[in-house]
């Protein structure tokens, strides 16, 4: 998919740039569960920061020329998350980018501290509903090939949501325009960077007769 570039006002892009600037080599990396839209918010930001844009379920599926759903079903789940944890090692040496994660990526301690030492990490927070709507368009997410998706995802989010509030940002990932969340994240970069904040719109000023 190819993004237009897309068109900022002057105080955006003078805060994009600066962002870019604090960053140095670290990546920008998107943690969340499955559905949470990871890979379309990242492809987004990484337009808007000018990055490149790195999805590690895609690197890993190159290196084992297989799809997720043949890996798990070949190898099984240890096998995947082996060679998830090496393929974010390895790309998190080639930063600055906007790289998006699978969402047991950020579960493995090495793969945490790997994104600590790297990056800077954002978790794209999401409701059930939300994220049940998103999976629902695709099957090829092994973990939910079973008869209660939602039962799973529920367990996951039990399980993993106290893991990812150790991120460094957290984003509402909500069901609005993936460019709003993009803005979302772009701010809250820029706060946490120590970056200049956008100006409030001006108030529109009352006409007086
Ligand atoms: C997984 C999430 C998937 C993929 C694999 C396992 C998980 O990525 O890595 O199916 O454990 O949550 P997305 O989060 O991009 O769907």
């Amino acid at each position: 998919m190819t993004l237009r570039v897309a068109e900022h006002s002057k105080d955006r892009d003078r805060q994009l740039a600066q962002i870019r600037q604090s960053l140095g080599t670290r990546s920008v990396v998107l943690i969340g569960l499955m559905g949470a839209g990871k890979t379309a918010v990242g492809r987004r930001l990484a337009n808007w920061l000018d990055l490149p844009f790195t999805d590690a379920d895609s690197e890993i599926e190159q290196a084992a020329g297989q799809s997720i759903k043949e890996i798990f079903a070949e190898h099984g789940e240890r096998y995947f998350r082996d060679g998830e944890r090496k393929v974010i090692a390895r790309l998190l040496e080639s930063g600055p980018q906007v790289l998006a994660t699978g969402g047991g990526a950020y579960m493995n301690p090495q793969t945490r501290a790997a994104i600590e030492a790297g990056g800077i990490s954002i978790w794209l927070k999401a409701e059930l509903r939300v994220l049940m709507k998103r999976v629902g368009r695709r099957d090829n997410r092994p973990l939910l090939a079973v008869d209660d998706p939602e039962t799973v995802m529920k367990e996951l989010m039990a399980e993993r949501n106290p893991v990812y509030t150790k991120a460094d940002i957290t984003v509402e990932s909500r069901e609005v325009p993936h460019e709003v969340i993009v803005g979302n994240v772009v701010d809250a970069l820029a706060a946490k960077l120590g970056c200049d904040a956008m100006p409030a719109p001006r108030a529109r000023r009352k006409k007086v007769h």
